[in-house]
């Protein structure tokens, strides 16, 4: 999702309390910054943050962290969140790659919702459920990686059921027509994009142990 650009993002970001504008400082700390123990979950693409809102309103027992790579985006994110008086919610502007300077085994669950597709199998390496992504967020995980993931297209879907897989995640829930499983959801801006033009939304739920890590 790219919008045009917003003048002034960036400023308009960090008078957001819910904007953190230097994670890598909170590394291996971000329950103190909650001041909780709560169990943190991320959502890495949150786009314009309906669903962190939804979930963080939804779930009080839990912390949420979204990730957006563009400051333009995380705006309109912003403007939502500055309206409620959430407590269990902070945003940053960053790419999923880095994930790793950021957390220190303090995530429990990431979400992946309609992360961009990358039809072209030359353009596979970018999907956020490749090989390098999945190597990353095992950094973050505590000792189990758990991992959500909804999308509206055949190709990511089949993607990642054979990238996780292959990386030793092991299902614990598939949905091929999410809306009429009976699950609960909260919804996203894309979910009800596709939905409407008629897509089937497609839902799956893994995990993983965490190997030991070494410590340098
Ligand atoms: C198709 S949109 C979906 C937005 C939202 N999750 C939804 O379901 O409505 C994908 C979002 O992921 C963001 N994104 C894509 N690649 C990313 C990356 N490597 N790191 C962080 N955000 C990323 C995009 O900027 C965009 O906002």
């Amino acid at each position: 999702m790219r919008l045009r650009n917003v003048k002034g993002a960036r400023e308009i970001l960090e008078q957001s309390n819910f904007f953190v504008s230097n994670p890598e400082e909170v590394k291996g700390t971000w329950n103190r910054l909650f001041d909780n123990d709560k169990p943190i979950m991320l959502e890495i693409g949150m786009g314009k943050g309906d669903f962190i809102l939804g979930m963080a309103k939804s779930h009080p027992e839990f912390n949420y962290v979204g990730i957006e790579k563009y400051e333009s985006v995380l705006v309109r994110a912003i403007e939502k969140l500055d309206e409620s008086n959430l407590e269990n919610v902070k945003v940053i502007n960053i790419d999923a790659i880095d994930v790793e300077k950021i957390f220190d085994r303090e995530i429990t669950c990431i979400y992946l919702n309609f992360s961009d597709p990358w039809p072209k199998k030359k353009h596979h390496k970018r999907r956020l459920t490749y090989k390098k992504f999945l190597e990353a967020y095992d950094k973050v995980f505590k000792d189990y990686a758990n991992i959500e993931l909804k999308t509206d297209n055949d190709s990511l879907f089949e993607g990642s059921l054979i990238s996780l897989c292959e990386y030793g995640y092991i299902f614990d829930d598939i949905k091929l027509d999410l809306w009429n499983s009976g699950k609960e959801n909260v919804r996203t801006e894309y979910e009800n994009k596709f939905a409407s033009l008629g897509f089937k939304i497609k839902y799956l739920k893994a995990h993983k142990k965490i190997e030991e890590r070494n410590e340098i």
